[in-house]
C-alpha cells in the first residue's frame, strides 16, 4: 500500500495535536537577519553586499498603534551572532536586545522571539546590538513607527533613515576595518557615501502647500547631521519619539546625533514645478537627503500652525530631592587621559591603547559587564550630571527610559533618549527610574561605545 496524500495529512494533524497547542505566539513574524546585495551606489558601480533584516535595506518598517504588541522572531542567518535592540521603547528589560546583558547573542542558525508592547507613540528604530560597531555599519537596522491614536493633520509622511556608508570606491563594498584605531580614538567611524533609506538621491513627488511629516532617524555610526530645509518651512514636533508640548519653529538648522530622531512637520513652500529638499550640510555643502519634486498645488495657501502631537504619559521628575549622579567622560585623541582602570587594573594610556581602549567614565574604561554606575530603587528620581572633558561630541543614550534634558536655568527641557554633548561641555539630565532592569547608558558613536563609553544603570 502506498502512503497517500491523505495519510500524510492525517499523520501531521495527529502530531500537531499531541503537542497540545505549544505556546506559539499569534502574530509572530520572522525577522530574518541575512546577507544581501543592493544597488547602493549609482548604477555604474557594483552592487554592495550588506547585512540586513528581512532581505531589504533598510529592514522592513514595523508600524503599530500606540499600546499594541510587537512580536518578531529574529532568525539569524548571518555568519555572526546578533540581537535586536528596540531603540527608545520603554520596554520590558528582557526584550531590550542587549547581547551579554539582557540576553545571550543569538548564534548563527538560532532564533530569538521578541514580544513587547509599544507604550509610547512616536518615531523609533531597531538595530543590531551585538558588535554594533560592525553590524549597524553593515546595515542591520530599520524603522519602528508607533502611531498616535488620533492621526495628526498631515497630507503625507516620509520615514527617513539617514546614514553615511564607508565604502571602498574600487570595489563598491563596505569597508571592513570596523575596529580601526583612528575611528575608535577620534570621532568614530564616519562614512564617505551619504544615502537616505539606502537610496542615493531619494526623490518623491509633492504638491505646493501640502504638509508632510518627516520622521527623521539618524542611523549613522558616528555622524552628527546638520539638517536644513530648502523650499520647506516647518516645526519640530517631537524629539526621540516624545512630543514637544509646543511645536518649535524649525529655525535655521537641526542637529541630530547618532541614534536621535526628530519628527518635523514641513509645509512645501517651493513653487509648483520646483524642488524642495531636506539638506544635510557637510563641509559647507548641502547634500539632499530627500528631494521633493513639486507638481501642482495642494491648496491656495499654507495652513495654520500645527497643534502638538498627542502626549505620552510620563511621571514628572522632581530635581528637588533627586539622587544626584555624576558621569565624567574623559579620553580620546587630544583628551589628555593619563590612566584609567580596566578590569580593576590601573593602566597608563599606552597600555590602554594596546587594548584598543580610549575612553573613560569616572576614571574607568566603561563596559557593560562592570559594576553599574548606580543601583537605583524603582521610582527613584535621578539627576545625572554629565561632563564631557573630551575634545569630541558624544551622543549619550539611555536604554529603557526617557529623560529630560535640564536646561541652564534649571527648567526641564524636552524628553529624549539620546543627548548630544559637544567637547568640553556639560549636560544634565533627569528621569524617574520607573522601569526595572539593567539599562545600558552609552555613547551612540559606536566606536566609542566599544572602546570605553559604556556603562549601565540598575533599577531594582
Ligand atoms: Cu540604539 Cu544601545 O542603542
Ligand atoms: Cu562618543
Amino acid at each position: 500500500m502506498t502512503l497517500g496524500r491523505r495519510d500524510v495529512l492525517c499523520g501531521m494533524a495527529a502530531g500537531a495535536a499531541s503537542l497540545a497547542f505549544p505556546a506559539r505566539a499569534v502574530g509572530t513574524t520572522e525577522l530574518i537577519a541575512d546577507v544581501g546585495e543592493m544597488q547602493l551606489l549609482p548604477p555604474q558601480y557594483a552592487q554592495t553586499r550588506f547585512w540586513g533584516f528581512g532581505g531589504t535595506m533598510p529592514g522592513p518598517e514595523i508600524r503599530v498603534r500606540q499600546g499594541e504588541r510587537v512580536q518578531r522572531t529574529l532568525v539569524n542567518e548571518l555568519p555572526q551572532a546578533t540581537s535586536i535592540h528596540w531603540h527608545g521603547i520603554r520596554i520590558d528589560n528582557a526584550m531590550d536586545g542587549v547581547s551579554g546583558l539582557t540576553q545571550a547573542a543569538t548564534a548563527p542558525g538560532d532564533r530569538f522571539s521578541y514580544d513587547f508592547v509599544a507604550p509610547d507613540a512616536g518615531t523609533y528604530w531597531y538595530h543590531a546590538h551585538n558588535r554594533s560597531i560592525e553590524q549597524v555599519a553593515r546595515g542591520l537596522y530599520g524603522a519602528l513607527i508607533v502611531e498616535e491614536h488620533t492621526a495628526p493633520d498631515v497630507d503625507a509622511e516620509d520615514v527617513l533613515l539617514l546614514d553615511d556608508w564607508l565604502i571602498d570606491p574600487a570595489t563598491g563594498q563596505i569597508d571592513a576595518d570596523f575596529d580601526a584605531m583612528h575611528d575608535r580614538s577620534h570621532a568614530g567611524r564616519n562614512g564617505n557615501f551619504i544615502a537616505t533609506n539606502a537610496t542615493y538621491g531619494l526623490t518623491r513627488p509633492a504638491r505646493r502647500y501640502e504638509r508632510r511629516r518627516l520622521r527623521i532617524i539618524n542611523a549613522a555610526n558616528a555622524r552628527v547631521f546638520e539638517l536644513r530645509l530648502q523650499g520647506l518651512q516647518g516645526w519640530i514636533m517631537a524629539y526621540d519619539g516624545m512630543p514637544l508640548t509646543a511645536p518649535r519653529p524649525f529655525g535655521d538648522y537641526l542637529l541630530l546625533g547618532p541614534g536621535q530622531r526628530a519628527d518635523v512637520f514641513v509645509d512645501v513652500t517651493a513653487e509648483a514645478g520646483g524642488q524642495a529638499h531636506l539638506l544635510a550640510v557637510l563641509d559647507g555643502e548641502g547634500l539632499s537627503q530627500i528631494k521633493f519634486e513639486v507638481a501642482g498645488n495642494a491648496s491656495g495657501t499654507r495652513r495654520g500652525a500645527p497643534v502638538p502631537l498627542e502626549g505620552n504619559a510620563h511621571q514628572m521628575v522632581q530635581l528637588d530631592g533627586a539622587r544626584v549622579l555624576t558621569l565624567d567622560m574623559e579620553g580620546g585623541a587630544m583628551g589628555g587621559l593619563r590612566s584609567a582602570t580596566l578590569d580593576g587594573k590601573r593602566m597608563n594610556f599606552r597600555q590602554l591603547v594596546g587594548q584598543g581602549q580610549f575612553w573613560a567614565f569616572n576614571g574607568a574604561i566603561g563596559r557593560a559587564e562592570d559594576p553599574p554606575l548606580a543601583n537605583l530603587s524603582r521610582g527613584e528620581h535621578v539627576w545625572l550630571k554629565i561632563r564631557n572633558a573630551t575634545a569630541f561630541p558624544h551622543a549619550m543614550h539611555l536604554h529603557g527610559m526617557h529623560f529630560h534634558e535640564v536646561e541652564a536655568d534649571g527648567r526641564l527641557g524636552p524628553l529624549r533618549d539620546t543627548t548630544l554633548i559637544f567637547g568640553d561641555q556639560s549636560r544634565e539630565i533627569a528621569f524617574v527610574a520607573d522601569n526595572p532592569g539593567n539599562w545600558l547608558l552609552h555613547c551612540h558613536m559606536l566606536a566609542h561605545a566599544a572602546s570605553g563609553m559604556t556603562t549601565r544603570i540598575e533599577v531594582a
